[in-house]
């Protein structure tokens, strides 16, 4: 081989060491393996607390301090588990209990090996402990635990530990660890979080996932000025570590309330929904509503993650004036389940045979992919006859939905009527259809916000030529 290599393609490799000696770029290291470590070598997080309160604070109770414990998870590895012969033990616990698998206590996956500190989830001392990645995707990471922490400051200090700076904090690689999942036999991407990023106009603009999800920006990078210790000095900015998504049935459940608030008011601003309906239509005619929903905030589809799981759709319920239903698409059953929706936004993987399967471990392929892509707009249309016995106007509200899960998916794992899994409306748009007949300047929204809104700015108008006089 070696003869082979050309003097240019020598000065070309002398040009990439070069590179990544000096370039900030993180170079690879060799990730981790399985039970290379102890879990005496990591350090509680409580230790942490001490001088790190507000950090611990808002890093408790989110998905990450969840990451293991999470009820759904750990049913959901069993299954998973029992289809595989225990082949993906180590791997699906690599992602959600770091340090069980660095560690050497998992597997076994019933946790009987696991001491406290495994259970943490993704925690202080497993993520401050990363020393350097093997690039993105099925957890390539490098810990070495012990007194230094890794972070994004290139000048801290503190009395307890050594600290060392490391660009890969700050960016979208870091993230990218877990963040990508991709079958370790057949290569299917399962959660191409990372990657669509990656793709995406903010990869481009360097908007990074820190930007949105450890600011005070929910869309984009907003500053967050503070002391990220007892005793350290005030800075301009310190990354929050309330990292949320769209979960809120796993918070809700645990009963960390903040979370779930954070979480529906980023789910409120990640989508825009623009609902275009007619002015009036007659009774035997046909009513036409479009809907145009917009990923306008997130940095990759929505949903993402363990998108095959996730749904949104949008609901849309006409009624008369005296509240007789006329259409609906999207609303639940008594079971809890979809009804009628028009397209549910997610994505539905295949097993071998081509049969549909939420069982990402059993999928190698992608039967349909109904995701919506950062900045993208998707369309939907609804149609029906205006039925003749109606009284006019007709009020048309419209939501667009998410939850974490199908009803029947957690009602199958753990049993009917144990755990309802809520839904978020992430917008609303309500807007109203008139009788033909009615002359345009009675055609006022029949809404009581509108209304309220309406006769409030009359009083004002009133209450302003009263003064004039
Ligand atoms: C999922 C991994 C992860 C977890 C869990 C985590 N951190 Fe961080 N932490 C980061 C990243 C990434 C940054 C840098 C973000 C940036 O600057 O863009 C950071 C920054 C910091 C900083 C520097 C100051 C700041 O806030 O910018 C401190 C201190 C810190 N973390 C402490 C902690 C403590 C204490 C815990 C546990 C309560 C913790 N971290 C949990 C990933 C994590
Ligand atoms: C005795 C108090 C104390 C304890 C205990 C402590 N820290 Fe710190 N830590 C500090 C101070 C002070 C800073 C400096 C912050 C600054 O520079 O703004 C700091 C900085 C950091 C940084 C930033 C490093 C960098 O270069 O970006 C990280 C990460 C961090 N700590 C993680 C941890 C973790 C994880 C634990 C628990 C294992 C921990 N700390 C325990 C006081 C402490
Ligand atoms: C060591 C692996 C690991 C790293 C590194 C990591 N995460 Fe996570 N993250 C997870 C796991 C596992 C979960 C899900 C736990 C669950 O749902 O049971 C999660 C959950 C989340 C969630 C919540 C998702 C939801 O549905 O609400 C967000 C948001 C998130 N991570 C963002 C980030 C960001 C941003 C970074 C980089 C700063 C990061 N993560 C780094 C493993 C990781
Ligand atoms: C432009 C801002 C922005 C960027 C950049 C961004 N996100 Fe998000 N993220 C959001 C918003 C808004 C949501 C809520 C919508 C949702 O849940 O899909 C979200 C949701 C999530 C979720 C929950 C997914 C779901 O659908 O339930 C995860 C996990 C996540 N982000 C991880 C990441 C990671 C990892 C990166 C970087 C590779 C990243 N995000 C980059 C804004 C952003
Ligand atoms: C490379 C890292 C990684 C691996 C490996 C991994 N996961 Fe995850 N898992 C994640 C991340 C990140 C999330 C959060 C994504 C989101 O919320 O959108 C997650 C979320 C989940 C959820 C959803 C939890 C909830 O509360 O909504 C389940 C269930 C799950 N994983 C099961 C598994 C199983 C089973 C395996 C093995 C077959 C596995 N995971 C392997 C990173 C990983």
């Amino acid at each position: 081989m070696w003869e082979r290599v050309g003097k240019g393609s020598l000065i070309f490799m002398a040009a990439i060491i070069l590179v990544s000696l000096f370039s900030g770029f993180a170079v690879a290291t060799e990730a981790t393996k399985f039970g290379e470590y102890s879990a005496d070598d990591f350090a509680y997080e409580s230790r942490c607390r001490q001088c790190h309160a507000i950090i611990y604070g808002e890093w408790e109770g989110t998905m990450h301090f969840n990451a293991y414990l999470d009820p759904f998870y750990l049913e959901e590895v069993k299954v998973a588990s029992a289809d595989t012969d225990g082949l993906v033990d180590e791997f699906c616990s690599r992602c959600h209990t770091p340090i069980g698998v660095v560690s050497g206590e998992i597997p076994p996956l019933d946790g009987s090996g696991m001491s406290d500190i495994s259970k943490l989830g993704v925690q202080c001392d497993f993520c401050h402990v990363v020393s350097g990645s093997n690039g993105t995707g099925n957890a390539p990471f490098t810990v070495t635990p012990g007194d230094t922490k890794w972070g994004p400051f290139d000048d801290s200090k503190s009395a307890y530990h050594d600290s060392e700076y490391l660009e890969l904090y700050t960016q979208s690689e870091y993230c990218g660890m877990c963040h990508e999942v991709i079958h370790p036999v057949n290569g299917l991407v399962i959660d191409d979080t990372y990657p669509t990023w990656k793709d995406s106009q903010y990869a481009e603009d360097n908007v990074e996932c820190q930007d949105c999800h450890m600011t005070e920006g929910i869309t984009e990078f907003k500053a967050n000025p503070g002391r990220a210790g007892s005793g350290a000095p005030k800075r301009d900015h310190i990354s929050s570590h309330d990292i949320v998504g769209g979960n809120v049935f796993i918070p809700v459940m645990f009963g960390a309330g903040n979370v779930a608030d954070m979480a529906i008011e980023r789910l409120q601003n990640s989508a825009t929904l623009e609902v275009t309906t007619p002015e009036t239509v007659a009774t035997g005619e046909e009513v036409n509503i479009q809907a145009a929903i917009t990923n306008s905030g997130a940095g990759h589809n929505i949903p993402t993650g363990v998108s095959e799981i996730r749904q949104i759709w949008l609901e849309v319920m006409v009624t008369d004036n005296e509240g007789k239903e006329i259409y609906s698409a999207g609303t639940l059953d008594s079971e809890g389940n979809i009804e009628s929706a028009k397209i549910i936004y997610n994505n539905v993987l295949g097993d071998s045979d081509g049969n549909a399967t939420d069982s990402f471990w059993l999928a190698d392929r992608v039967l349909e992919d109904n995701r919506i892509g950062p900045k993208e707009t998707v369309t939907e249309e609804h149609t029906f006859i205006l039925p003749e016995d109606i009284v006019y106007p007709l009020n048309v509200e419209t939501s667009l939905n998410y939850r974490s899960a199908p009803q029947y998916t957690i009602d199958h794992l753990f049993g009917e009527e144990m755990h309802e899994v809520p839904v978020i409306s992430m917008n609303e748009v309500s807007s109203t259809i008139y009788d033909p007949s009615t002359p345009p300047e009675e055609r006022t929204d029949s809404t009581p916000g509108f209304s309220i809104f309406a006769a409030s700015m009359a009083f004002v108008l009133i209450m302003h030529m009263f003064y004039r006089k």
